[in-house]
């Protein structure tokens, strides 16, 4: 049976969502169907802004960062008028099916076109990894890996100075991406939201690494937590030095660029091929994850509103590790 279906890429952008992109329309292509890109997320359909793509359409993106499709935060989405209006324009095109691929707040807005009876499909892509109903998301791997790269090369010079480094990294309001980085880069210590440690308690397990004859030391900080860089630099300034030299880095943005890794194109690609699949079948309402390494898929109304936080046992782990 023949379908006319679109793709959009929403949210905070996230390195493998080309790759997801590119598996969905071939995945649709090969069944005969017509696909389109949606330029800029919800706003593109607000704006009625579709493309029709071809195979040659997503030549030469698996590698690239960011979207082709273009991103957006769209507030108006939120609003029932906004949402009317997104689905007027995809009835005006004869496009039977969406697939958004995004985190929390894209698939939230994507469960309420499917409340509304559209038909749509959900692919996990965030660098947060705090999509509920999924091990793991498009773009976190490459973010771990982007992160870890800064701390190996901030250790090279903290080691030849004697100085401690914080540094801070994204992840919203989850600390997946500071807790891998920093247990993979040796951290004496981490900060993330999901266990709250104070800047006195930072600043002393730093001081502790100092006392142990440590040549340097590691603070991996996720932007959420309580304890960030700049409450670490000011307790510093008031309550003393940790023994070393203390510098801050941020990444910031810096995080979600570059080419994705291996990890985030298979899944991309594997998760893309499975939402076309889910679409042929007919089963929709759901967003596709991975769930021990196997697809899975959650339905949108439990994913809506809930996040997946990090897990916050491996601290302990960190802790040893810095002996
Ligand atoms: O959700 C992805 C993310 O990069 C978060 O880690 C970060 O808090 C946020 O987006 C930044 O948003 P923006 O790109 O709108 O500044």
């Amino acid at each position: 049976m023949t379908m006319r279906i679109a793709i959009l890429t929403s949210g905070g952008d996230a390195p493998g969502m080309n790759a997801a992109v590119r598996a969905i329309t071939r995945g649709g292509l090969a069944k005969g169907w017509e696909v389109f890109g949606v330029r800029n997320g919800y706003a593109g359909l607000l704006a009625d802004t579709f493309v029709p793509l071809q195979a040659r359409d997503v030549g030469g993106i698996v590698q690239e960062g960011g979207t082709m499709l273009g991103s957006a935060r769209a507030p108006e989405f939120k609003e029932a008028e906004g949402r009317a209006s997104a689905l007027r324009n995809l009835a005006a095109r004869g496009i039977e099916a969406l697939v958004v691929i995004g985190g929390n707040g894209s698939q939230t807005g994507a469960a309420s076109l499917h409340k509304q009876g559209f038909k749509v499909v959900g692919v996990a892509s965030t660098i947060d990894n705090d999509l509920y109903g999924t091990d793991v998301s498009i773009g976190s791997d490459t973010a771990v890996n982007i992160t870890l790269e800064a701390i190996d090369r901030l250790r090279t010079t903290a080691s030849s100075h004697q100085r401690a480094f914080a540094v801070e990294t994204m992840g919203r309001d989850c600390g997946y991406i500071a807790l891998m980085a920093g247990l993979a880069g040796g951290a004496e210590v981490i900060a993330i939201p999901e266990s709250e440690i104070t800047p006195a308690e930072v600043a002393e397990r730093l001081r502790a690494a100092y006392r142990r004859g440590k040549t340097h030391a590691l603070a991996v900080i996720a932007e959420g937590a309580r304890c960030g860089v700049r409450e670490l630099m000011a307790y510093e300034k008031e309550c003393g030095s940790v023994g070393f030299e203390l510098r801050v880095t941020r990444l910031g943005h810096v995080v979600r660029g570059g080419a994705p890794t291996a990890a985030d194109r298979v899944l991309a690609t594997r998760l893309g091929a499975d939402a076309v699949e889910r679409l042929a079948r007919g089963e929709t309402g759901v967003v596709v994850g991975l769930s021990c390494n196997e697809i899975a898929a959650t339905p949108l109304t439990e994913v809506a509103g809930r996040t997946r936080p990090a897990n916050a046992s491996l601290l302990e782990l960190v802790r040893v590790m810095a002996l």
